[in-house]
């Protein structure tokens, strides 16, 4: 009987075009709602569409403008990546390269050229690119004149973008994800969606338009991938992590299930083809009403994922007593806490046997392919003088949660094609904007305040995650 991970799994490691490319205005580029996200107090009220941050304000500080600068280090960074024997590497395309104002008939040779180099360098590399159509980005100008997902007329451009990418990138890319994170829009909307909220609007109204304008796109783009390269295979993402009932209390269970559906709301659209009861039932409750067309719930219906990815950091708790209210930090979205777990330096809860739970879960609930697209530890490291870190707590983080994985594999029959972890290079967190919170295998030197030669060096787990993929994860060290 196999005991290990399948052959051909696609190890790899993840990042995304805002958090790592920096170049934010060259050979083209268009300014994008990730740009104008800063660090320090006023990121979240940003992020969440609460404050208006349309352009860069004076006094603050924009870690996306250079971020990592992979747009000009790419060759390096990717050959480290092949050095650690990636099969896979996750990276997203920022759309303001491609489309500077987003709604442009013709795209931007430059950006194109960019990623064209890029995925063929992976392929010299061995590596097979893993692409995100969007990674929590937005042209600036389809936010100001269009009001972002909001507005159906982004169909129109997302189709566009999604067109130009199979055709230019056919046979250097084949897979391929729609929108990360896609349940952030309810969490983090401007992130999500390009959504800023004007006074007096009904934002769950406008929430769920915008979330139907992308399910919708997404279903466009799958039936674009596979008109134009039947090989392609076209993936949702989903920030998961189970709930649990904070008790055995009836009224416990029954907000965790509350609270799941309120995740599993978009993939059951993505994965079954359309729109869930509960789902219906709760818009009726909230007066919500959802503007959508026959044509659409075709599309929705006849275009679902050929696989689901998720990033999973930890397991959630949720309590229908509302006495129970101590929370904890989470990713974005902040959760009760557990007090049978262990948390990061940022809060987050390291739950690796949830990991397991969450995989039996989606498996239950679609059957479809899973791929594990995020997953890793944010800390402080503290580099020697020569830029390496002895990052044993981000080995045992990830070798728990690889071995959970393997029991979701091997003990319960889950089918899962990959797994990249969050960050496989030191990057700029989404969340705080900070660079000292780290999750890479190699080290990037550069600060919160953007100081630093941007020097890479390999840390202790990038010798590990080596020997783990060289052995097909049998050797967890
Ligand atoms: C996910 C995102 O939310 O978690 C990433 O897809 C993000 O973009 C990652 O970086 C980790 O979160 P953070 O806030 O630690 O960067």
């Amino acid at each position: 009987m196999n005991k290990g991970f399948p052959q051909g799994f696609l190890w790899g490691g993840a990042t995304a075009a805002n958090q790592c490319e920096g170049a934010y205005d060259v050979d083209g580029r268009g300014l994008a709602n990730v740009d104008v996200v800063p660090i320090g107090e006023e990121r979240f009220p940003i992020i969440a569409g609460q404050r208006k941050m349309f352009d860069f304000e004076e006094g603050y500080f924009y870690p996306a403008k250079e971020s990592i600068d992979m747009y000009h280090h790419y060759k390096e960074d990717i050959a480290l990546f092949g050095e650690m024997g990636f099969k896979t590497y996750r990276l997203s395309i920022a759309w303001s390269r491609i489309f500077p104002k987003g709604d442009e008939l013709e795209p931007n040779e430059k950006g194109l050229e960019f990623y064209e180099k890029l995925f063929k360098e992976c392929h010299k590399h061995g590596i097979e690119p893993l692409v995100t159509i969007t990674h929590f980005d937005c042209p600036m100008h389809l936010i100001e004149e269009y009001g972002g997902w909001r507005n159906r007329k982004m169909l129109e451009f997302y189709e566009r973008l999604c067109r130009t990418l199979f055709t230019r990138y056919k046979g250097l890319v084949k897979y391929w994800l729609t929108f990360n994170e896609i349940n952030m829009i309810l969490h983090a909307p401007f992130m999500g969606a390009g959504l800023y909220f004007e006074e007096g609007e009904n934002q769950e109204q406008v929430k769920y338009q915008a979330a139907h304008h992308e399910l919708v796109a997404s279903a466009i783009a799958t039936k674009v991938a596979h008109e134009i390269d039947p090989e392609n295979k076209v993936g949702c993402m989903l920030a998961a992590g189970q709930y649990y009932p904070n008790t055995a209390h009836p009224r416990d269970y029954w907000a965790a299930l509350q609270e799941d559906r309120e995740n599993y709301f978009f993939i059951d659209v993505q994965a079954r083809g359309e729109y869930p009861n509960y789902a219906k039932k709760k818009w009726e409750r909230l007066g919500i009403d959802v503007e959508m067309t026959e044509e659409d719930l075709a599309l929705l219906r006849d275009y679902t994922v050929d696989f689901i990815s998720f990033s999973y950091y930890s397991s959630r708790v949720a309590s229908g007593d509302p006495e129970v209210n101590e929370k904890t930090e989470g990713n974005i979205f902040a959760s009760i806490k557990n007090p049978y777990l262990e948390a990061s330096e940022w809060g987050w809860q390291i739950d690796p046997l949830g990991l397991r739970i969450t995989l039996n879960a989606i498996w239950d609930r679609y059957q479809k392919p899973m791929f594990i697209v995020e997953n890793g530890l944010g800390a402080i490291d503290t580099p020697d003088e020569n830029g390496y870190v002895e990052d044993d707590y981000r080995i045992d983080y990830l070798r728990q949660h690889i071995a959970a994985m393997r029991d979701a594999i091997v003990e319960d029959g889950v089918e899962l094609l990959g797994y990249t972890t969050w960050g496989c290079i030191d990057l700029v967190s989404a969340g705080t904007g900070e660079m000292k919170k780290r999750y890479g295998f190699i080290y990037v030197d550069r600060d919160n305040e953007g100081k630093g030669t941007l020097k890479r060096s390999k840390k202790k787990s990038f010798h590990w995650y080596k020997q783990v993929i060289a052995t097909n994860g049998q050797d967890l060290g």
